[in-house]
C-alpha cells in the first residue's frame, strides 16, 4: 500500500499558503506528489486529501457509493454567510429533500421561462454603458447576473427592496471576497465582534441589514397572500411530509445561498469568456459567424443549441473553473483509493481546477482552445466544472443558459475590444477564483447587422 504524500511543512504555512495562492500551490503539490495527495490546514483534523486523478473522482463522487458521504458541516465556511439551514451546510437526507424542493425551478419548462428575463436584463445592463467609456466587465456582468437572480428568486428588479438588497449583497460579496475576511473565514478564532473597527463585526452588520430585508420580503409576501411563479413563492408553499411549511430561517438560508451561488460565479464565467473571446480574434470571428448565420430568427433555443458558442462556454469553465473545488466528502468506511488507504473520517475533495489542467486530457492546458469540445467528448470526471454526485450544482443548466444568452446578446448588440492586451490570471477571490485584475472593456459602436432575439421563449 502506498503513503499518502503531502507538503512537510508547518500547518500555518500550509493554511497561509492555501487562503494567498491555491492555485499555484496545488500546481506545485500535484507536480510533487502526483494526482492525489495530502495537505495539512488544521493542526487537530486529519489531512486533507486532494485529488485530481478521474478514476478516483468517479470513486467519491458516484451517487451509489456508501465510502463517501458529502456531510453539510465539512462546509462550516459558509455557514456564516449561508446560514445553518442552507441547502450546503445540511447533511442526509434533510439535504437530499431541500434539493428535491430546489430543483425544480431550474428545469425544464420553469427555467426556460428564465431566457427572456436574462436577455431583457443583459439588454438593459449594457445599454448603460456609452461608446469609448472603458467600464470593468466583471461588474458589468455582475449587475446582469444579480438582477436575473433578484428576478428569479424574488420576481424582484426593479423598486427600492430589491435595488437595496442588490446593492447589499454586491457590497457584502465585494467585502467578504478580500483575503483579509478569507482568513477570517478559516481562522473561527477571530469570528468575533470587537467594536466598530472590526472587520468580522462589519461583515455581519452588512449582512444583517440584507438579512432585514430578506425577512420584511418573506413577511410581506405572508401577509398580503402574495403569490408568484417565482423560488421564493415556491418554497413559502412548499410542505414536508408532516404537511409543515419552511420557516423563515430556513427560508432566509436557502434565498441567501441561490443569490450568492448563483450570481457570482456566473458573473465572473461570462466576464471571463468576454476577455477569451476578444484576447483571441479567431475566437471571435467564428463565434460571430455562428451568431450571424442564425440571421433574422435568433431565438433563445437556437443560441443554446449552436456547438461553438457551447464550446467557447465550457473551454471558459475549464481554464479557469470558478470554483476550484467540489466540496468536500468524507471517508465513511475503510477504503482504497488510488492504491493508498484511506481511514473514515478523512476528508476528501476534488481539484476541478487540476483535473482541467491535466496535460494527458488537455494537451497544452495552458491554452484557450474551444476546438477541444468539439473533437472530443470528456467524462464528467475528466471535466467537472459544476462538481458531481449528491452535492453536484443545482444551478448547472440555469448558469449555462444565462452565460450562452447573456454571450449572444451582447455580441450581437455592440463590438467590444479589450483595453489593453495585457494577460489576466485567476486568483482566489472568496471561497470561489476571479480575474487578479479588473478586466476593462470598451464598446467601439454598436453592431450593424443586429440579429433580432424573438421576443417569445422557446428554449
Ligand atoms: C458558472 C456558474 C457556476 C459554477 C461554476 C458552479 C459550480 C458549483 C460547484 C463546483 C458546486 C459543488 C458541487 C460538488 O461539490 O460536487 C456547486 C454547488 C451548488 N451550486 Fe453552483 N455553480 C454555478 C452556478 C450556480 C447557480 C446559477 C446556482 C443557483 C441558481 C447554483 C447553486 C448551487 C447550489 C445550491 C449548490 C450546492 C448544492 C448542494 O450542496 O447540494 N450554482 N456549484
Amino acid at each position: 500500500m502506498k503513503l499518502l504524500n503531502g507538503p512537510k511543512t508547518p500547518v500555518i504555512l500550509q493554511l497561509l499558503r492555501w487562503i494567498t495562492s491555491p492555485m499555484p500551490y496545488m500546481e506545485a503539490c500535484a507536480k510533487r506528489y502526483g494526482d492525489i495527495f495530502a495537505l495539512r490546514l488544521y493542526k487537530k483534523s486529519l489531512p486533507l486529501v486532494m485529488v485530481s486523478n478521474p478514476q478516483a473522482l468517479q470513486q467519491i463522487l458516484t451517487n451509489d457509493t456508501k465510502e463517501f458521504a458529502a456531510p453539510g458541516d465539512l462546509n462550516l465556511l459558509f455557514e456564516p454567510l449561508l446560514g445553518k439551514r442552507s441547502v450546503i451546510t445540511i447533511s442526509g437526507a434533510e439535504h437530499q429533500r431541500q434539493r428535491q424542493l430546489l430543483m425544480p425551478p431550474f428545469h425544464g419548462e420553469r427555467m426556460r421561462s428564465y431566457s427572456q428575463i436574462i436577455i431583457d436584463i443583459t439588454e438593459k445592463v449594457i445599454s448603460q454603458y456609452q461608446i469609448d467609456q472603458p467600464f470593468n466587465v466583471r461588474s458589468a456582468t455582475q449587475a446582469i447576473t444579480l438582477r436575473v437572480m433578484m428576478q428569479a428568486v424574488f420576481g424582484l428588479d426593479e423598486g427600492p427592496r430589491a435595488e437595496k438588497l442588490q446593492q447589499f449583497l454586491a457590497d457584502l460579496l465585494e467585502k467578504g471576497s478580500s483575503r483579509l475576511n478569507v482568513a477570517l473565514l478559516y481562522l473561527p478564532a477571530l469570528q468575533r465582534d470587537f467594536g466598530p473597527i472590526n472587520l468580522w463585526g462589519k461583515q455581519m452588520r452588512r449582512q444583517q441589514e440584507a438579512d432585514q430585508l430578506i425577512y420584511e420580503e418573506i413577511r410581506e409576501r405572508r401577509e398580503q397572500n402574495l403569490s408568484g411563479t417565482d423560488i421564493l413563492s415556491l418554497l413559502m408553499a412548499a410542505r414536508d411530509e408532516a404537511g409543515q411549511p419552511m420557516t423563515d430561517e430556513e427560508l432566509r438560508d436557502e434565498l441567501m445561498t441561490l443569490l450568492v451561488a448563483g450570481h457570482e460565479t456566473t458573473a465572473t464565467a461570462i466576464a471571463w469568456a468576454l476577455y477569451w473571446i476578444h484576447k483571441l480574434p479567431s475566437v471571435r470571428q467564428k463565434l460571430l459567424q455562428e451568431l450571424d448565420r442564425l440571421g433574422d430568427e435568433l431565438d433563445p433555443n437556437a443560441i443554446f443549441k449552436l456547438p461553438y458558442l457551447n464550446a467557447v462556454c465550457s473551454e471558459t469553465l475549464r481554464i479557469y473553473p470558478v470554483a476550484m473545488l467540489t466540496f468536500p466528502r468524507v471517508v465513511t468506511t475503510p477504503v482504497t483509493l488510488g492504491g493508498y488507504e484511506l481511514e473514515p473520517g478523512t476528508p476528501v475533495i476534488g481539484s476541478i481546477y487540476l483535473t482541467h489542467q491535466r496535460e494527458d486530457l488537455y494537451p497544452e492546458p495552458k491554452q484557450f482552445k474551444p476546438e477541444r469540445f468539439l473533437e472530443r467528448q470528456f467524462s464528467p470526471y475528466e471535466y467537472l466544472p459544476f462538481g458531481g454526485g449528491a452535492r453536484r450544482c443545482i444551478g448547472l443548466a440555469f448558469a449555462q443558459l444565462e452565460m450562452k444568452l447573456a454571450l449572444a446578446k451582447i455580441l450581437s448588440s455592440v463590438e467590444l475590444e479589450l483595453v489593453d492586451n495585457g494577460e489576466v490570471r485567476p486568483q482566489r477571490r472568496g471561497l470561489v477564483t476571479g480575474p487578479d485584475r479588473p478586466i476593462q472593456m470598451v464598446i467601439k459602436s454598436q453592431r450593424q447587422v443586429k440579429p433580432r432575439i424573438l421576443q417569445k421563449s422557446t428554449v
